[in-house]
């Protein structure tokens, strides 16, 4: 696939997105890697190697586990249809894991949610899109104002049930 090449203006070095995926989201996980690189974004791939079939909970948790620890500040996870890995991931604390279908949910998973996973369907996106939707999701920044204290309500949801 030909990628347009995005030059980055930014002094600062892009930090690396973790990615993962189970055997469903490999090709897409695969592609997308190569997009992140031509917009100039590094990026630390934590599996799946192949399309021999996984459980996605093992690669999900590997992702997830980095974004909660602080150790990257954005991760993106693919499986068949997303559904298993956005499960896995808001399980841990300090994650915020969005399913996004299409252009518009990807943009709103930023402004309003302060999304730091991007989770995508490998068996329900055309390739072109999904790339675009994580072009747009590295570059849309979080809107702040009356939606840090919808964040606030859900780390105190975390605080109360994991007493983190
Ligand atoms: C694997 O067949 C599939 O169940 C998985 O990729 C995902 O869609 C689960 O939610």
């Amino acid at each position: 696939m030909e990628f347009l090449i995005y030059h980055r203006t930014d002094e600062m070095p892009p930090r690396p997105i973790a990615i993962g995926s189970d055997h469903a989201g490999y090709r897409l996980k695969e592609v997308i890697k190569e997009f992140l690189l031509a917009m100039g974004y590094n990026c630390v791939d934590f599996g799946v190697d192949g399309e021999c079939s996984v459980d996605y909970p093992d690669y999900g948790i590997k992702v997830s586990e980095a974004i909660s620890k602080g150790e990257f500040e954005r991760g993106i996870l693919i499986c068949g249809t997303g559904l298993g890995m956005s499960i896995v991931a808001n399980k841990f604390p300090g994650v915020r894991a969005t399913l996004c279908h299409d252009l518009y949910t990807a943009r709103m998973s930023r402004l309003h949610n302060d999304s730091n996973i991007l989770v995508l369907g490998g068996r329900v996106l055309e390739e072109d899109l999904a790339c675009q939707m994580v072009r747009v999701w590295i570059e849309t920044p979080f809107e702040g104002g009356r939606h840090e204290s919808r964040l606030r309500k859900i780390r105190a949801i975390e605080e109360r049930l994991n007493g983190v």
